[in-house]
């Protein structure tokens, strides 16, 4: 899969901008704040029709302005897929070859993406891992992101009408509306997140084993709220989850909480069985999350065929040496790959006939050398 056209009117610092990149490798140079980041997130946009920073569709407007539109050409299975996205103050409308579609048209487009701030999945609290379970792990599952915001809909309408029977606004038999549907739901987001990882996280162990030239295990295990026994049937999640809700459901009425589900799950992530949250230096945090990442990049062409765009925000110079050229020799002439930096480090030696270096300034775009 390629990205061979992008452009943005009105997005971010980019007033107009097309971008035509490399097949394979694309490093984006520049001072801070020139908009290095927003080329990416504009990248992402496209494929996902969702930014991965901002909170609301209007910040990505560039200030002052009424319409946003990103428009690219992708190439899959050599076909060409053209997507346009015009954003409005209050509007949002996707184009998919011309024709308006709903957003879930693009769940075949992959994009995988490495930024500092993924390291908060290691570090951070278990939002942030379930946070990659349902954004990176769910885009390997067709349907999961359908029906995760499905069950995020119940969750959030029980958790309303538990409120309103503590303050009498409701009967408690009302609940019978959602229990089922909660239940339906949930035990299918946690059946297609374990189907996922039982694939996702052999590659991801292999892959750490190597980055760390077998020093270091991963070792990665999902921690429900629920008592799951490997190898469940999703109707059999689904009984667990019926028995042991009922058991709670004096607690939840007083906490006005549906205590148990996939959105009180958490992954839990260990080096040679030492929990890396807690104990692993920057570099292992940093290890562990690539591996994750690179994992991702190997399943879906496992899975569906082909390699999704890579997306490597400020990340590389991050990596020692031999974990950037295992990275960059992972990814040359199969991966297209977009990294971000304010310095080459010496990389365009490395890339040589692979790749294209560009330079951005205040939002602009342009060449800088072709290897
Ligand atoms: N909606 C917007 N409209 C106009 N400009 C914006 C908007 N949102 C962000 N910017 C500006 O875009 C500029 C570039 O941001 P970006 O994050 O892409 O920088 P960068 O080149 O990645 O820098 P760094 O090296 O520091 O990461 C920032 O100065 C920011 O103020
Ligand atoms: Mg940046």
């Amino acid at each position: 899969m390629r990205v061979q056209k992008l452009s943005l009117r009105n997005f971010r610092n980019y007033t107009e901008a097309i971008f035509i990149p490399h097949p394979s490798i694309n490093i984006i140079t520049g001072s801070n704040a020139q908009g290095k980041t927003n080329l990416l997130e504009g990248i992402y946009y496209s494929l996902r029709g969702r930014s991965f920073r901002a909170e609301r569709d209007k910040d990505i407007s560039k200030w002052q302005t009424k319409q946003t539109i990103i428009d690219s050409e992708i190439s899959l299975t050599s076909r060409i897929f053209h997507i346009h996205w015009k954003i409005g103050e209050r509007t949002k409308k996707l184009f998919f070859n011309g024709v308006e579609t709903p957003r879930s048209e693009l769940d075949h487009f992959g994009v995988v993406m490495f930024s500092p701030e993924d390291l908060y999945l290691i570090k951070g609290s278990p939002q942030e891992r379930r946070h990659f379970l349902d954004f990176e792990v769910g885009q390997l599952s067709p349907g999961y992101s359908k029906i995760w915001r499905q069950y995020s809909r119940v969750l959030h309408q029980r958790n309303t009408l538990l409120k309103e029977i503590r303050d009498r606004r409701s009967n408690p038999e009302m609940l019978e509306v959602w229990d089922d549907q909660l239940y339906r739901h949930g035990a299918k987001v946690i059946y297609l997140r374990l189907e996922v990882l039982k694939k996702l996280i052999p590659l991801a162990r292999k892959i750490h084993f190597s980055l760390t030239g077998g020093a270091e295990e991963l070792q990665v295990k999902y921690l429900s709220s629920l008592v799951l026994e490997p190898g469940l049937s999703e109707e059999k999640i689904y009984q667990i989850f019926l028995n042991s809700s009922k058991k709670l459901r004096k607690i939840e009425l007083l906490r006005c909480q549906t205590l148990l589900g996939p959105h009180r799950d958490d992954l839990s992530l260990a080096i040679n069985g030492i929990e890396a949250k807690t104990f692993g230096s920057q570099g292992q945090q940093r290890t562990v999350t690539l591996s994750l990442k690179l994992s991702q990049l190997d399943l879906w062409y496992h899975e569906f065929g082909y390699y999704p765009v890579l997306l490597l925000d400020d990340v590389l110079f991050e990596l020692d040496r031999d974990r950037q050229s295992m990275l960059v020799n992972k990814v040359m002439n199969k991966v297209q790959t977009f990294i971000t930096t304010s310095f080459t480090g010496g990389i365009e030696e490395t890339i040589k006939g692979s790749g294209i270096l560009w330079q951005v300034q205040a939002g602009s775009l342009r060449q800088r050398e072709e290897f």
